[in-house]
């Protein structure tokens, strides 16, 4: 990243937060961000036109991420959640060297609550090949205590499958990826614990437990990622909080854009997120 460095102005309480992730898979963030911010407004990009970055190189990656949330400054977001854990590894230190002034919030496979409620000392990871192999995720794994076996698994097609919604790959991959870091069954060697690494996966969290014993827990980041922005987020002034004379408090909107199909991204929020579901936008170019 060369350019000059952009500075966002400060954002007013009632600006949008921007979410970007390769496609869909910011669905399972901004969920738990609405959930945990009702009366916020969004602005989600989904960058399927580039996908899946989980394969591409971090250079890519990087270049995309500035992109996007340009994009997002550009439409006036008050703060930019990048909710791809491969984006996040390869790009939010330059983001936020490239945007200061901007609240950056970034996800990264749950390594730390894993570590806490492991029984067994056995911990799965599953993500893309992108995430495990960066050295953001290598120094969170030099951080855990070395007595603890955490087994990290690439899962290369599988957020394509998800993209697609294509239960049989979908299927195939989470039951062939789980194979290689068990054995599964209950046991003082066994992982009982499996940190879903990539926010696609929760989607299809189903795929996952009906291929688990039942005393396995399985964790994702949304509920912590938007705890996390809700403080930044009050910590700088810029949340939005009803005021009483507002009754019933209002409630968000998500304004919805996409560098690939509109109608795949309309099905796909219809699918997952119908709360929020409305038209969609192709990337303005800029
Ligand atoms: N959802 C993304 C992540 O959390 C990546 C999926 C991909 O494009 O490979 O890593």
């Amino acid at each position: 990243m060369s350019s000059t460095p952009l500075q966002a102005p400060h954002q007013g309480v009632t600006a949008p937060i921007g979410v970007f992730d390769s496609g869909i898979g910011g669905l399972s963030i901004l969920k738990a961000l609405r959930q945990r911010m009702p009366q916020e407004d969004f602005v989600y990009i989904s960058d399927r036109g580039h996908a899946p970055y989980g394969e591409r190189s971090d250079d890519f990656v990087r270049e995309r991420s500035r992109v996007l949330t340009e994009a997002l400054v550009a439409q006036g977001a008050k703060a930019v959640v990048v909710a791809c854990n491969t984006a996040t590894a390869a790009a939010i230190h330059e983001l936020r060297q490239h945007w200061p002034q901007l609240p950056l919030i970034g996800v990264e496979p749950a390594l730390k609550p894993a570590a806490l409620q492991t029984r067994t000392g056995h911990v799965a990871v599953v993500a893309t090949r992108g995430t495990l192999n960066s050295p953001k995720f290598q120094h969170l794994l030099g951080q855990q205590d070395p007595a603890l076996d955490i087994r990290c698994q690439p899962c290369d097609g599988l957020a394509d499958a998800i993209e697609h919604r294509d239960d049989s790959r979908i299927a195939h991959y989470c039951r062939q990826y789980l194979a290689q870091t068990g054995p599964w069954a209950e046991g003082p060697s066994a992982p009982d614990t499996l940190v879903l690494g990539c926010t696609h996966y929760p989607l299809v969290l189903q795929h996952w437990l009906s291929e688990l014993p039942p005393h396995v827990t399985v964790l994702d980041t949304g509920a912590p990622v938007a705890e996390q922005t809700y403080r930044r987020l009050l910590q700088s002034g810029q949340l939005r909080q009803p005021s009483r004379f507002e009754t019933p408090a209002p409630s968000g909107r998500v304004s919805w854009f996409t560098t690939s199909e509109v109608e795949h991204l309309e099905r796909a929020v219809h699918h997952w997120l119908p709360e929020a579901s409305g038209p969609c936008q192709p990337l303005p170019k800029r």
